[in-house]
């Protein structure tokens, strides 16, 4: 039997990274390989996000230039799932002719099925129904030959409705994962050789919730650092609300919990955050930062910003600057408002110029590319633990890797490291990344 390819595009988080990743396992069941050629593909998948409206519009260029492949290939699939696939549902059809299929957030499960029905009858479906449960979520993904590191959801949904976020419209109520399955998964993935778990949830602090038998966050990291084989563990997205003493304990407590946090703030006015309804004021954000920073001095602290809310003063805005003064993040991913169809934002006076958000914008990223840049060099000269990703993106004859603190390294090194967990120095700090040298023997890293 002929070969089939699946070519999978993806937009947005890490979550859909991984969504991504269940996709082409359960499609390699119906006989599909993945392929990085465009040319090859006989399906193509666009995973798509709604975050911002950048992001929609990046998905409708790609989709528009790859639907052109069909007049080559009558035969090509081409199927759009994720966040705007939800938000949009069959409206798709109706923007971008020559689409397939459109597939939910919740309906990643019924891929299979709808490629077979799109092969018989060349239908155009759309499959948007929300469930009680992502029936994907257990869909194990196994890593490729190499990979030392690997993703785990934990949770689905988010029920926090922050005022300008489409999230919980998209991805539905919020839900616990059992931690069985959980620990299976992990261990499942230590077997293969994983040494590097990141935990995914929108908001993984209020983990717990909603399970049977009442399991909270820092019991679930506890429990995977007993997982023999899995060195490092990270998670991502937690809320400054629910961060517990707790779980920030765990940086101390827990050896395998890796030293960083993403602790998204997006603002640094009082008044902006309430109309944000994000639940803490910022001396609340700066009283956990304190706490954090006692617990683990050498923590790296990354966060995201929105400027131009509505309603945003300069006042509001100097208070985000002053804010960031005060706690030097070692990086930020800093947005400038957009309208999302909804949201509660959406209906808010006050709309800020696109040039005024674009001008607030620009001068706090400058400000965070010196704090990066600072930040980075206090690491010259500190001996570091690595986790080898691969090949450098610099150069060929390098290898990358990441500290604990979530710092991408450059050095040079065998190929054969890739996966293994090195030590090396830093000899030089750039804003984006840092310079090492490997050390062959094994000392205490700074
Ligand atoms: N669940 C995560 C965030 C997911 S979205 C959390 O709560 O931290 C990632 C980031 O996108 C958000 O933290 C926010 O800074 C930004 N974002 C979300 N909606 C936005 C909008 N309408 N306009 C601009 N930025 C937005
Ligand atoms: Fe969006 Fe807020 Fe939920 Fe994060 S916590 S996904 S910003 S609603
Ligand atoms: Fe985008 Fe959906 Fe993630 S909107 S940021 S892909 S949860």
């Amino acid at each position: 039997m002929k070969n089939k390819y699946l070519y999978i595009q993806t937009f947005g988080c890490q979550m859909n990274v991984h969504d991504s990743e269940q996709m082409a396992a359960l499609l390699a069941g119906s006989g599909y390989k993945t392929t990085d050629n465009l040319k090859m593909a006989d399906l193509i998948l666009l995973n798509t996000c709604s975050i911002r409206e950048k992001a929609a519009q990046k998905a409708y260029s790609e989709l528009g230039r790859m639907v052109l492949l069909k007049n080559q290939n009558p035969e090509l699939i081409i199927g759009v799932g994720g966040c705007l696939a939800q938000h949009l549902g069959s409206r798709f059809h109706k923007r971008i002719g020559h689409l397939d299929f459109v597939f939910g957030t919740h309906n990643i499960h019924r891929l299979p099925e709808m490629v077979a029905a799109v092969s018989r009858e060349r239908e155009k479906i759309t499959r948007t129904d929300f469930y009680k449960t992502v029936h994907s979520i257990g869909i194990y993904a196994p890593p490729a030959t190499g990979t030392a590191s690997a993703f785990v959801t934990i949770m689905q949904g988010c029920n926090n409705y922050c005022a300008y976020c489409v999230v919980p419209y998209l991805r539905g109520s919020e839900m616990s994962r059992p931690p069985g399955e959980i620990i299976e998964e992990i261990k499942k993935l230590a077997d293969q050789g994983i040494k590097e778990v990141t935990l995914l949830g929108q908001n993984v602090n209020s983990y717990g919730k909603n399970l049977e038998q009442y399991l909270n966050f820092p019991a679930l990291i506890r429990k995977i650092g007993k997982i023999p084989g899995i060195k490092r563990i990270r998670f991502t997205t937690s809320h400054p609300r629910d961060l517990s003493p707790e779980l920030i304990n765990c940086f101390s407590a827990e050896e395998k919990l890796c030293r960083h946090i993403h602790l998204p703030v997006q603002s640094g006015s009082n008044r902006i955050l309430n109309l944000m309804n994000r639940g803490y004021s910022v001396e609340e954000y700066l009283q956990k930062i304190d706490l954090l920073r006692q617990a683990c001095p050498r923590i790296s602290i990354t966060s995201d910003i929105i400027v131009g809310f509505p309603g945003e003063t300069q006042n509001d805005y100097q208070e985000t600057i002053d804010m960031m003064e005060k706690i030097r993040f070692d990086s930020t991913f800093s947005f400038k408002y957009s309208d999302r169809r909804g949201t509660a934002a959406e209906k808010l006076e006050g709309k800020i110029m696109e040039s005024e958000k674009q001008r607030r914008l620009k001068l706090l990223q400058d400000l965070q590319d010196e704090h990066t840049l600072a930040k980075n060099t206090e690491l010259e000269g500190s001996r570091q633990e690595l986790l080898i990703e691969g090949k450098s993106k610099n150069s060929e004859n390098d290898l990358m890797g990441r500290t604990s603190s979530w710092k991408i390294v450059n050095f040079k090194g065998d190929q054969a490291l890739i996966g293994q967990l090195k030590q090396v120095t830093i000899t030089k700090a750039y804003l984006h990344s840092l310079r090492g040298k490997l050390l062959e023997e094994v000392g205490n890293v700074d």
